[in-house]
């Protein structure tokens, strides 16, 4: 059964430690994740964007496919389904398909309008059971054909967003989607520090956890951190082994061309790299 992300937060924040967002496309990428869940026995959160769910044909088919896959491959472990930098109706439709949990992205609206869309959809979700995550100050990088600039989050603006009673919250702190540049400056960990102290318990979530290195990641845990977000790794992972196989020419070899046989080397790449997140975020163990 889904569940809300709240529960395994806490006990992460508490623990010093993070869970892990892992982003979904398709099945393969879905049951990737789940069993690799579920052998390390760690908890995780399936992320979905609104692109994404689009793609897997709306948000009530990735309920059903989640749902089942839970059952079938008797999954036990901690898993939230979280609607990935929500929209508003977004929200919305994600929380009448049966999601246990939802993002509203309301970053780039004026603070005030942030606040008032997202008291709403606290509301909504409380009375529900489910998780909301808010964000203050935009990520950078693309989200879903948006470019963000990376810019830090106001730690008196994520008090107030705090204040209203999310679950958890993404303060920008220079982080950004995608590759981060080779000139990238490297996470604030002043900005961390100070929203940290003004939010007290709140689970804060670091987005576009690709290609920030390990100690990186390990200050942000260490300063309040307890979700992380990861996508393009696992997108740069199946390319890179679906293009080894391929030019290896073993989908022109006796059935390679079969699309079971074509998707698992990508599918393997994504539970090694789920894998080894769940390490450096030390959450393995902790379901
Ligand atoms: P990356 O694409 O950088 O892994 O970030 C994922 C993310 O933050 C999704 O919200």
């Amino acid at each position: 059964m889904l569940v809300s992300a709240k529960e395994m937060l806490v006990k992460a924040k508490e623990g010093k430690y993070a869970v892990g967002q892992f982003n979904i496309n398709n099945l393969e990428w879905t049951k990737a994740i789940l069993s690799t869940a579920q052998e390390l026995s760690s908890p995780v959160i399936l992320g979905v964007s609104e692109g994404a769910g689009k793609y897997m044909c709306g948000y009530k088919t990735v309920v059903g496919m989640v749902n089942g896959m839970l059952e079938e491959l008797s999954i036990t472990v901690p898993v939230a389904l979280h609607l990935d930098h929500g929209t508003y109706e977004g929200a919305l439709k994600c929380i009448e398909a049966g999601f246990s949990s939802v993002m509203f992205d309301g970053s780039h609206y004026p603070i005030a309008e942030n606040i008032e869309k997202t008291k709403t959809l606290v509301a909504i979700c409380n009375s529900k059971g489910l998780s909301i995550e808010a964000e203050v100050g935009a990520i950078g990088g693309e989200e879903d054909g948006v470019i963000g600039n990376g810019e830090c989050a106001d730690p008196e603006e994520c008090k107030m967003i705090a204040d209203l009673g999310v679950t958890m919250l993404a303060a920008g702190i220079g982080n950004i989607h995608g590759k981060y540049p080779a000139n990238w400056p490297g996470l604030s960990f002043d900005t961390l520090a100070a929203v940290s102290e003004k939010v007290g318990k709140m689970p804060l979530v670091l987005h576009g956890g690709t290609g920030i290195p390990e100690d990186m990641i390990k200050k942000a845990i260490s300063l309040g951190v307890s979700k992380i977000n990861v996508n393009t790794e696992c997108q740069l992972a199946f390319q890179a082994a679906t293009r080894a196989y391929i030019e290896a020419g073993k989908d022109l070899q006796g059935k390679g061309f079969d699309p079971r046989k074509l998707l698992a080397p990508g599918t393997e790449a994504i539970k090694a790299t789920v894998k080894e997140k769940m390490q450096l975020f030390g959450s393995v163990g902790k379901a």
